[in-house]
């Protein structure tokens, strides 16, 4: 293990044009369930039932009700942890350019990144879904569900839902910085919901190194990823910056 973080710091202090693809896992330790495995989201909930944009605008009650506040006061509490921090840390060293994240709870820039892509949105705004009027979180009042704007309309978190397509901004800006790091992290993602898991690879064929930090193997590892480094994102990052910083 130690060999394989000697490694990656090395990689790291080489490649100062490095971007991070991160997904659930970087906040696990923040208290956020994943979506898939064990304990995950989509283990209680069926994601074509509450997560699809159709059963969406079908019943917004019921998937204010069960999902969506449920998980706005979880996300209005949760604070960013060593992973997270770790990536603010990499940015300082001037190692790190870009966070694409496929979290929707605004941890990174919580942490301090100061260039985070959404590429799935972002929880900290909400949108009418009938005159498109934008009202940030802290306005936003769950006393009524589904929340109501002035117009009658209903408030839906600017997530992107099954069904729905990505800013073709935030696809450009991704494919952009994935194209162009020399090397790409990708922390805590299962890689299984394209198009974001299709970076490490555009990053890949553009001739980064990608380095996989997860306590599971994806399909990624040994296919796309030159180093998976097995275990939690805070800890694997606080090893890794120790190691960076003992070297520079
Ligand atoms: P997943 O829930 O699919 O995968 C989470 C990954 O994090 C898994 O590979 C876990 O092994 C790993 N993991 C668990 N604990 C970890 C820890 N402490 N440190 C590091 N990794 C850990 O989440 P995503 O890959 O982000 O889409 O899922 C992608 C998309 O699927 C989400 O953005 C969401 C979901 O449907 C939308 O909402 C559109």
């Amino acid at each position: 293990m130690e060999s394989l973080i000697g490694k990656v710091a090395e990689n790291l202090l080489k490649h100062r044009n490095t971007v991070a693809l991160t997904g659930a896992g970087i906040s696990v330790e923040s208290g956020i369930p994943p979506f898939r495995g064990k304990g995950g989201l989509w283990e209680k909930f069926d994601p074509m039932e509450y997560a699809h944009i159709d059963a969406f605008i079908k019943d917004p009650q019921k998937v204010w009700n069960v999902l969506l506040k449920g998980m706005k006061e979880l996300l209005d509490q949760a604070v960013p942890n060593d992973g997270h921090k770790g990536l603010v840390r990499l940015e300082h060293l001037g190692i790190l350019q870009t966070v694409i994240t496929q979290n929707v709870d605004g941890l990174h820039q919580k942490a301090g990144s100061s260039d985070v892509i959404e590429f799935h949105g972002s929880f900290a705004r909400y949108r009418c879904m009938a005159c498109s009027r934008c009202r940030c979180s802290e306005k936003m009042d769950l006393s009524c569900i589904p929340p109501r704007c002035d117009c009658g309309g209903v408030f839906k978190p600017e997530i992107v839902f099954f069904g729905e397509m990505i800013s073709t901004e935030q696809l450009l800006r991704s494919r952009q910085a994935a194209e162009g790091c020399g090397l790409m992290l990708v922390v805590g993602t299962s890689a299984t919901v394209q198009p974001a898991a299709f970076m490490p690879v555009i990053a890949k064929e553009s001739g980064a190194t990608v380095v996989e930090i997860n306590p599971e193997p994806t399909w990624l590892t040994g296919n796309i990823s030159d180093y998976f480094i097995r275990g939690a994102a805070g800890d694997v990052m606080n090893r890794i910056l120790a190691e960076l910083e003992r070297r520079m």
